[in-house]
């Protein structure tokens, strides 16, 4: 049974209603009204708690959600991504990161082929490589073991490995040093390289397409860099690896295909990290804690697939996020992980969020006629709190908070973590409760004062606490969020699983770099802005006094 379109679903009507009369209220009451509320406003999966109380709903907000994401045929969604159905229509692919971290026992056939044992083949490939490189064996060109490992790539085949690298840092190895180069820049690869030995150093050039190209125009620097050092073009062959779908054309580039570690079609860039475009996360924190992260991935799938709409944290995630979005009108989601080690997760997060939900059509191509996905963003606590809470606190747009929060430290030193955790709770306080005006009286402000320092409160959180950051837990949380964006994309009825607003800037680009480069002054047919900022940057290129170049 085909849906009716979103906004004329009898449970979208139904949660306008219900949204107008919220209005009357807020966090203050609903919390004086209910004592419970904070006691049953709460899911857990996989140890993640999540404590939604403080976002702006009722029992009855959620009874409704979830009325929606059954008449929208999220379960029907769901299973069919879990079979391998091309539920990517506009690349017409199957969208099956969840194979990546299946058990070797499981089995999937998609197209007459068991995924699952491909997947097996390339991991054992990837732990038998790492192995060799973390115990010394993998030699250098020169007999020297690698000490130095860069990663090269962008977007999903970069994200995802600093982030993993950065969040898994306390179980990685450290006498091998990680680097992760993705801007063109070319000061992001001279930086990463300056003081970094040739012989002792392994590159990763990883695209799922080996067609990116700021990836290639890194790894070709990075190649020339190595044989310049080395002085011997064969020196490729033991200091550069490939990760991609793209076997041609890794082999056009010069890496033997004994060298590349395959992923496939199905896998999105953006859901790609514990593929093979993991093999720096697993040099880093070897085969058997790698293993652990794709339990972890694995476990939350499990608890996606099968868990109750109403229990399940994934889909009561997606749902709020949707809820904020579309009904409460926020434009915006902070993420802030009171964890140093998740320091990359909001950028992560970036990519995984906006490049899947920013989207304008519906999956038959109509344009969509309510919000889809919101701005992603956010810092580690406790710095944002000094920075851009205060806007999150008393600006004029409501900004729902994500704050991740874990009740052990990896590195416990007096007092810190209780200080740092206890921030996790009274900025949900804050957010929820604000401050009145008669209570800041009460505290002796003087009368022009007391509006400055008024906050109305009603800020919605997500409160997430786990107990610690292990490489389970990691996994466990990436799959809460995809899990949280494919609820989100389901209900929007869009292709989460496509990018091609990326394209057009590329081509453009394409276009536009002779033009930059070309010796002679080029006839330059753009609109009169682009024409005149290419012949701006043409003239100041050129101007030899600046920066005494
Ligand atoms: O430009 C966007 C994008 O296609 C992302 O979706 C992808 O993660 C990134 O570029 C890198 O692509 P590749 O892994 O093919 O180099």
């Amino acid at each position: 049974m085909t849906a009716l379109p979103l906004r004329q679903r009898s449970a979208w009507l139904a949660l306008e209603a219900h949204r107008n009369t919220l209005r009357a209220t807020n966090l203050r009451t609903l919390f004086a009204e209910d004592p419970k509320r904070g006691q049953r406003l709460r899911a857990e999966a996989e140890g993640i708690h999540l404590d939604y109380s403080k976002q702006r709903v009722t029992d009855e907000t959620v009874r409704l959600l979830v009325e929606l994401a059954k008449e929208s045929g999220l379960g029907e969604r769901r299973d069919q991504m879990f079979r391998g159905e091309h539920i990517n229509v506009s690349e017409d692919r199957a969208v099956l990161h969840v194979a990546l971290r299946m058990p070797k026992s499981a089995s999937l056939v998609v197209d007459g082929v068991d995924v699952v044992d491909e997947v097996h083949a390339v991991l054992d490939q990837m732990s038998s490589f790492a192995t060799r490189v973390r115990e010394g064996e993998w030699k250098g060109h020169t007999g020297k073991a690698i000490r130095n490992v860069v990663n090269i790539g962008i977007g999903g085949s970069d994200l995802g490995p600093v982030m993993a690298y950065e969040a898994l840092r306390y179980y990685s190895r450290r006498d091998l040093t990680f680097h992760f180069v993705s801007n063109v820049d070319s000061t992001d690869l001279v930086e990463a390289l300056r003081d970094l030995r040739a012989d002792e150093t392994l590159f990763i050039i990883s695209s799922k397409t080996f067609g990116t190209l700021e990836t290639l125009t890194n790894a070709t620097s990075a190649r020339r860099w190595l044989i310049e050092q080395l002085g011997d073009e064969s020196a490729i062959a033991k200091h550069f690896v490939a990760v991609s779908t793209n076997a041609e054309k890794v082999a056009a580039f010069g890496i033997d295909p004994e060298n590349m570690f395959v992923f496939w079609d199905w896998v999105g860039g953006r859901y790609s990290m514990e593929s093979a475009i993991g093999l720096s996360t697993m040099l880093a924190i070897g085969p058997e804690r790698y293993f652990e992260l794709l339990d972890g991935f694995h476990a939350m799938d499990e608890h996606f697939r099968t868990a109750p709409f109403n229990e399940n944290l994934p889909v009561l995630m997606g749902l709020l996020a949707l809820w904020n979005r579309d009904f409460l009108g926020s434009a915006s989601v902070g993420v802030m992980p009171y964890e140093q080690y998740l320091k990359r997760l909001p950028a992560y997060l970036q990519q995984l969020t906006m490049e899947s939900n920013g989207k304008h059509v519906t999956l038959d191509g109509s344009t969509v006629d309510y919000d889809t996905g919101a701005l992603y963003w956010g810092e580690p606590g406790t710095n944002g709190q000094h920075s851009f809470y205060q806007m999150i606190h008393q600006g004029t747009t409501v900004i729902p908070v994500d704050l991740i929060g874990f009740a052990k430290s990896l590195n416990a030193l007096g007092e810190h973590h209780d200080i740092l955790s206890s921030n996790v709770f009274a900025q949900a306080q804050a957010l929820a409760f604000g401050k009145t005006a008669d209570e800041v009286r009460a505290e002796g402000t003087p009368e022009h004062v007391v509006p400055h320092r008024v906050m109305e409160g009603n800020r919605p959180t997500n409160v997430l606490l786990a107990e610690v950051l292990t490489p389970r837990l990691l996994g466990s949380l990436v799959a809460l969020y995809e899990h949280s964006v494919f609820t989100q994309g389901a209900i929007w009825g869009i292709d989460s699983f496509d990018q091609w607003g990326v394209e057009l800037g590329k081509v453009l680009a394409v276009a536009i770099i002779p033009e930059l480069e070309s010796e002679t002054e080029p006839s330059l047919a753009h609109d009169s802005s682009t024409n005149e900022l290419i012949t701006l940057y043409r003239r100041l290129k050129r101007n030899e006094d600046t920066h005494g170049n």
